[in-house]
């Protein structure tokens, strides 16, 4: 296995992308770009915006650039750092491309079929499916396994994806007889993937869903206070130490994000003693919470949006550092599977 190696430390390699879909909200802060943030210290970071993928959904051409600056404006302002890890866009490197096409032999129609996230895009755009939505995790194990990544750091919903791209990776090293590709695994720092639910108490915080289901880091304070005061709650505990119910279970943990152990474990005090009618100042407490949490971040994606040519640098400066290390894989592969030049 190949280490890269910096100041005398082996460092492992990371990989990790966004679906440049919208605003980024505190499910992909949390569940995602937190663990960016950390990895970028002590790992060999490649962090993307993964805009081939978002081509099954046919955007029009202007609206595909917006959304890609507003990702790689908020990867910046939530704090990656280009001089600690390559960040870059997908089609910036496409050798990702070629590696889809090898990969796409040792993936099943069976097997693609039944992945969640294909079930789900069935139902929720029956009217368009198509292909590159069948292989949606072939083109994912690309991204990973172009920079042979050991780690993944992704959501609880991503796990699938990554036993698959571990599949592929046994299926190329046995029909080549040795270990080139490398089994990334998933990553999260917490004990488990993190799940953030939605503010309407039910399923994730999502991008797709209404915009009010979700807190996103461009939130401006009222409109978190709105969504808080929205979000869903219970008619309060039914006796001493019940069980949370799930809207409350929701709202704990969206407090176990952004405030202090101690004000967490004020508010559980109450739950637990059965007492009655404090919803309302918990729920002010997790507004100011929440907003503390944000404006930061907020503010710095104003300063980045109008700075393009900062942006340009950036995803220049990524791109090369990607192309170096994907087009490596992609080369040696070739040589691997017998193609030889002729010339
Ligand atoms: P969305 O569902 O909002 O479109 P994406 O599918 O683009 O989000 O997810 C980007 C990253 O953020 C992935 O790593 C995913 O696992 C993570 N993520 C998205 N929503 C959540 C959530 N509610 N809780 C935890 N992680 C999430
Ligand atoms: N499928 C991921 C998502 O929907 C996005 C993604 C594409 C990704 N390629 C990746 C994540 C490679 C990690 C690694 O969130």
């Amino acid at each position: 296995m190949v280490f890269y190696i910096f100041a005398g430390f082996i460092m492992e390699r990371v990989v990790s992308g966004i679906r440049p879909t919208g605003n980024l909200h505190l499910g992909n802060y949390f569940g995602a770009l937190q663990n960016f943030i950390k990895m970028q210290e002590t790992h060999q970071c490649y962090f993307f915006i993964a805009d081939y993928h978002l081509l099954t959904t046919h955007p029009n051409p202007a609206d595909l650039h917006n959304n890609v600056k507003h990702v790689v404006v908020e990867y910046l302002a939530a704090g990656l750092d280009p001089y600690k890890s390559a960040i870059y866009l997908q089609s910036d490197l496409p050798e990702t491309a070629e590696m889809y096409l090898l990969l796409n032999m040792n993936a099943y129609l069976g097997e693609l079929e039944r992945s969640a996230s294909f079930k789900d895009k069935i139902r929720t755009q029956p009217n368009n499916v198509n292909a590159g939505l069948l292989t949606y995790p072939v083109l994912m194990a690309a991204d990973i396994l172009i920079h042979k990544a050991h780690k993944v750091p992704v959501g609880k919903d991503q796990e699938q994806h990554l036993e698959m791209a571990r599949e592929y990776v046994r299926r190329f090293n046995n029909m080549y007889g040795q270990e080139f590709l490398v089994e990334p695994t998933a990553f999260n720092f917490g004990e488990k993937l993190i799940k953030v639910p939605g503010l309407d108490g039910t399923g994730k915080m999502s991008k797709s869903e209404s915009g009010s289901n979700a807190i996103f880091l461009i939130d401006d304070d009222i409109t978190i206070e709105k969504k808080i005061k929205s979000a869903k709650t219970d008619l309060g505990p039914q006796g001493m130490n019940t069980p949370f119910s799930p809207e409350i279970e929701n709202i704990f943990l969206l407090f176990s994000l952004v405030s202090s152990p101690e004000t967490l474990k004020f508010y559980q005090e109450k739950w637990n003693n059965g007492e009655e009618k404090w919803y309302g100042g918990m729920k002010k407490q997790l507004t100011e919470d929440m907003i503390n949490f944000i404006k930061p971040i907020r503010e710095r994606i104003k300063d980045l949006y109008s700075n393009d040519e900062y942006l340009g640098k950036v995803l220049k400066h990524g791109a090369e550092l990607a192309q170096e290390s994907g087009a490596k894989t992609v080369r040696e592969m070739r040589e691997i599977i017998g193609f030889k030049k002729f010339y």
